[in-house]
């Protein structure tokens, strides 16, 4: 029996949506629209047909269906860049242990941390994996995120690593959500091969990632750089074998000291380098030549109660793209909003409210290769849009603890309904 969820439930979002506000630096009109002029979203066969004021819709869409955008205000559909949202159980024990004193890096070292997520997904069936993501998908979705990233990196062993994937697959499927998968086998040592991290690497780059990418099951590559993770050499050998396969990558840069991991990225292409609390100047320049965006993750940030701040300053002089994610993960990050982490960026880390947004939108689709696609309302691209009951964009950002009852077009389909207040 199909469930509530189903993308075959929602009607479909063809039409003219009528009496919109266009949030600005986030959509490209056909005809420019005047600061606080209404606008209109013309939606054919899936895809945004045309973007203007309201007054000036061609007449060629006159036949189509009215939708009544009720003065809401439209963005893109929201990008998240950076989770781990597939996982067996929790650790709320290592939250109290955090409490009491001990860091992030002590826990890990005292075999709690990733590997203990590690055994839990291990143990955890495909179906028992993708039924305990599920709702967390959800609850992201319902907060307009039309596109995700997922990575895997709780399995560190072949048919692990691939469970993880193919649940993350299995989900933009049910759904009906962009997924892009992101294989992690780098993420920390497993146990038994304790003493032997080459082995390890050259078991990910010889065995596991050519395995996962013939069974289609990987859009880009990553590695947790670090002490407790793997060194700068061991990560240029996971990035020869991505190129070598012809992967994008990206990288758990410098979150905890600074390796010199971006440099390193930002010489292999990387799409992004994300948490970068401890990048350098060096990191900076190297990922503005290269392109390569800065994924912002507030969220760990504030779970680890780190004080050490990503150099925001920085980036923004250099002109590096800055995208914000949830960074969802059972260890450092078990948050379900987006929004949160768009006004913790705004209030920890100093962004302004229009980077914020296009963090959570623009920056988070370049940073997943997804900048033609999703992250912009502009004729042409698939329909994903969310409309939301507030009077300032600023909004967007400013409440937290509360979901917005917005309306929600994804993949051209009305995913969701507002009833103009909030939830
Ligand atoms: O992005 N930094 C490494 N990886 C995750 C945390 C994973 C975990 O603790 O389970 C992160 O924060
Ligand atoms: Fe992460």
């Amino acid at each position: 029996m199909s469930k509530p969820h189903d993308p075959a439930h929602f009607a479909p979002a063809d039409g003219c949506w009528t009496h919109l506000r266009l949030a600005p630096g986030l959509f490209e009109a056909d005809q420019a629209v005047q600061a606080d002029a209404l606008a209109c979203i013309v939606v054919r066969e899936g895809r945004i047909a045309w973007v203007g004021p309201q007054d000036a819709v061609p007449r060629r869409f006159d036949g189509l269906a009215r939708h009544d955008g009720a003065g809401m205000l439209a963005t893109p559909g929201l990008v998240d860049c950076h989770t781990h949202l597939v996982y067996g159980g929790e650790r709320a024990g290592e939250f109290a242990m955090r409490l009491a004193g001990a860091s992030y890096e002590e826990v890990a070292r005292a075999g709690g941390g990733i590997v203990s997520s590690v055994r839990a997904t291990r143990e955890a069936s495909e179906d028992q994996l993708f039924e305990q993501a599920l709702p967390r998908l959800l609850q992201l979705l319902d907060e307009g995120v039309c596109a995700i990233e997922i990575k895997s990196g709780y399995g560190l062993a072949l048919e692990h690593e691939r469970k993880q994937l193919r649940v993350a697959r299995r989900l933009g499927q049910a759904l009906g959500v962009t997924v892009r998968t992101t294989f992690l086998g780098a993420h920390a040592l497993p146990p038994e091969y304790l003493g032997r991290s080459q082995d390890y690497i050259d078991l990910v780059c010889q065995t596991m990632l050519p395995a996962l990418v013939a069974e289609g099951l990987v859009d880009a590559v990553d590695v947790f750089c670090e002490r407790i993770a793997f060194s700068l050499a061991e990560t240029e050998q996971v990035f020869q074998a991505a190129r070598g396969l012809g992967l994008p990558v990206k990288l758990h840069a410098e979150q905890l000291s600074n390796m010199e991991g971006a440099a390193l990225a930002a010489r292999y292409g990387a799409l992004s380098c994300d948490h970068i609390e401890h990048l350098s100047p060096q990191g900076i320049q190297a990922m503005r030549d290269a392109g390569c965006v800065a994924v912002l993750l507030p969220g760990a940030f504030y779970a680890l109660r780190d004080t050490h701040l990503p150099p925001i300053a920085g980036l923004r002089e250099a002109g590096v793209p800055m995208a914000v994610s949830t960074d969802h993960n059972p260890g450092t990050s078990p948050c379900l909003s987006l929004l949160l982490m768009a006004n913790m960026a705004c209030t920890l880390f100093r962004l302004t409210v229009p980077e914020a947004l296009a963090a959570i939108t623009r920056h988070g689709a370049r940073a997943l290769g997804l900048q033609d696609e999703h992250g912009l309302i502009a004729a042409g691209r698939p329909a994903h849009f969310v409309l939301w009951p507030v009077a300032h964009a600023a909004e967007l950002a400013y409440w937290f603890g509360s979901r917005p009852d917005c309306t929600i077009v994804r993949q051209g389909r009305i995913a969701r309904t507002s009833g103009h207040g909030r939830a």
